[in-house]
């Protein structure tokens, strides 16, 4: 086994106990902007003026595991903290155009592909805006469980030059002629990480990754990325590159001030909108089931 899974599953492990606690309490999130973090902008992404169409995406069969995936439903605190993370972002596209967001933590089991998941979800219901959800993490790839969505061919894939990008692009397929996806999922697009692949460090490297957002871009409103941890491998910083701007999840309780700072240091050269803190709860917060508590955005 190499170093890296070992540093993987040891950190894993390591938090395992807390995210199940976490998981079974679905506790709010709360958001926090880091407004002292110099930024740097990189350019935003070229766009060509491919003939890439929504109808286009294969459709395939979801089975979106509703627990994972509040901001699905139609009412509940994780709606609401969600719907408050969104409109912070819109807010922030006012100011800076920014279209691909990295979603990305210092160690495993922090939120990551939750906040991705729900975040895409939360976009997409909102006048069903256009979003694709691609999941960046190649070692430990989770969005296609929480979707109920195939895993591959997907990012690896594409990556490595196997597939294509309409091979690896799907949408959830109406079920049933008369019942309508639920609200969030009609607009969402989503790419898997396809096959693990061992090889996840120079495959995140590739030209191709650049190229694919820029045939993608046009078509979509938003584009999240889901990452492996930043702190333990490159994949997340070498995705970051060709995205617009990077957010990064601290999970309450849990993760240690140094390890998101080590967090914001590795992705440096990147635009970072601040931190989800992730999985918290602020019992004299009055605003914990109606939005995200705006105390937290000065921090
Ligand atoms: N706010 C939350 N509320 C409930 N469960 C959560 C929350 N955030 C994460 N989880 C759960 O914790 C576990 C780890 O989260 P995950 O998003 O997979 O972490 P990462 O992608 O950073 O490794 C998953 O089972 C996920 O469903
Ligand atoms: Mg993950």
């Amino acid at each position: 086994m190499s170093k890296i899974y070992e540093a993987l599953n040891r950190a894993e492990s390591d938090l395992a106990g807390s995210a199940e606690t976490m998981a079974k309490m679905m506790k709010p999130l709360r958001v926090s902007t880091n407004s002292e973090i110099p930024v740097q902008t990189p350019p935003l992404n070229e766009t060509f003026h491919h003939e890439l169409d929504f109808d286009q995406i294969r459709e395939a069969s979801w089975y979106p595991d509703l627990q994972a995936l509040p901001a699905v439903s139609n009412r509940g605190g994780a709606l609401e903290q969600f719907r408050g993370l969104r409109s912070h972002l819109q807010e922030f596209r006012d100011q800076k155009r920014i279209k691909t967001i990295l979603v990305s933590s210092g160690l495993p089991q922090e939120g990551k592909s939750f906040v991705s998941a729900n975040l895409a979800v939360s976009f997409a219901r909102h006048k069903s805006t256009k979003v694709l959800l691609i999941d960046g993490d190649m070692r430990r790839s989770s969005l296609q469980k929480i979707l109920g969505a195939s895993a591959t061919p997907g990012l690896s894939e594409y990556l490595s030059g196997e597939a294509e990008l309409l091979d690896v692009v799907q949408r959830a397929k109406q079920v049933e002629p008369h019942v309508p996806l639920p609200k969030g999922l009609s607009s969402l697009a989503f790419i898997p990480a396809g096959g693990d692949a061992h090889n996840a460090a120079e495959l995140s490297g590739s030209p191709r990754f650049a190229e694919l957002l820029s045939h993608v871009g046009p078509l979509f409103d938003w584009i999240i990325v889901d990452s492996s941890p930043v702190n333990l491998v490159s994949d997340g910083v070498n995705l970051a590159r060709h995205c617009d701007a990077a957010l990064l999840v601290a999970r309450g309780g849990v993760t240690e001030y140094k390890t998101a700072q080590r967090a914001v240091s590795e992705l440096k050269a990147s635009t970072i909108l601040g931190f989800v803190l992730n999985a918290v709860s602020d019992h004299k917060s009055p605003a914990r089931y109606y939005g995200y508590d705006n105390a937290a955005t000065k921090a």
